[in-house]
């Protein structure tokens, strides 16, 4: 056996959700250039076809799978088309998500509701309709990307839904990764620290990000491409011993 670690994707079929943005594009491009042909998941959109057309630009293969990770129809229909179109499900990245903030003794049930559909129910939904193909196909690397605000309470940010949800989503990993242990399918979280996407670009978050840099101890916001190394590492052989692990990807915050 060689000493080498395999990192590389080549001829394995991916499906990434989320991938019209920020995090999820990144790590679709990143999957593409290991070498895996993949589906893109989003709500339909200019957003998810520039993902596409990027990485078919670059030499790489994909298509779309618009739908929505709530739509439990949706996913099953995406995880159908990308293995009629790509070949065989064994790499999946659930990176959908949204954010917003209230009181928590202000927050209206509706509100509270959403955010746990999208950013909890969606990831066990996608979970399900990418383990089921893997399950069949024998073999499969799931990565949900959490965040470390489901390890610590982010100072200032009034979000106990998403909070609650990321940390549900972390112990969901951890319980996937032990039903199918012994069915070759890993499940692992990735949970990064506060990252340069649009949504912390904007010039009226300029404060908050200069508090953010200051509280992170690598003394600045992740770029998206800095997730992409740690997701290709867990889809890949490269970690084949590895599952129902939350890598924190965040300068060291949660240390201090
Ligand atoms: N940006 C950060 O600082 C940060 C930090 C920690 C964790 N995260 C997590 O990383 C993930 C990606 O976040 P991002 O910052 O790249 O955000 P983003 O808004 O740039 O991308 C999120 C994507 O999810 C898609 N999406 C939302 N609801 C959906 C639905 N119902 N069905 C299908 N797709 C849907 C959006 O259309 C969008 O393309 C999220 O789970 C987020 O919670 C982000």
């Amino acid at each position: 056996m060689s000493n080498e670690p395999d990192f590389r994707l080549d001829g394995r079929t991916a499906i990434v959700t989320g991938a019209a943005s920020g995090i999820g594009r990144a790590i679709a491009q990143g999957i593409a250039s290991s070498g895996a042909s993949v589906a893109a998941f989003d709500l339909s959109g200019p957003g998810l076809d520039e993902t596409v057309a990027r990485i078919n630009d670059s030499g790489g293969r994909a298509i779309a799978v618009p739908g929505d990770v709530t739509d439990a129809a949706s996913l099953g229909d995406a995880v159908a088309q990308t293995q009629r179109d790509l070949g065989p499900l064994s790499l999946a990245v659930n990176a959908a998500g949204i954010a917003n903030a209230a009181p928590a003794e202000e927050m209206a049930l509706e509100q509270w509701q959403r955010v746990v559909d999208v950013d909890y129910t969606g990831v066990f939904l996608s979970c399900q309709a990418e383990g089921r193909a893997m399950l069949a196909n024998g073999r499969g690397s799931i990565v949900n990307i959490a965040s470390m605000s489901g390890s610590i309470v982010n100072r200032g940010l009034l979000q106990v839904h998403y909070n609650s949800a990321k940390a549900a989503v972390i112990h969901l990993g951890k319980s996937l990764a032990m039903e199918w242990s012994d069915r070759g399918v890993r499940v692992n979280t990735i949970s990064p620290g506060y990252t340069a996407t649009p949504m912390n670009t904007r010039p009226e978050v300029a404060d908050q990000v200069r508090q953010f840099e200051q509280d992170t101890p690598l003394g600045r916001m992740a770029t998206v491409q800095e997730m992409v190394g740690p997701a290709v590492f867990l889809l890949s052989d490269a970690s084949a011993f590895v599952t129902g692990v939350d890598l924190l990807v965040d300068g060291g915050f949660v240390c201090w």
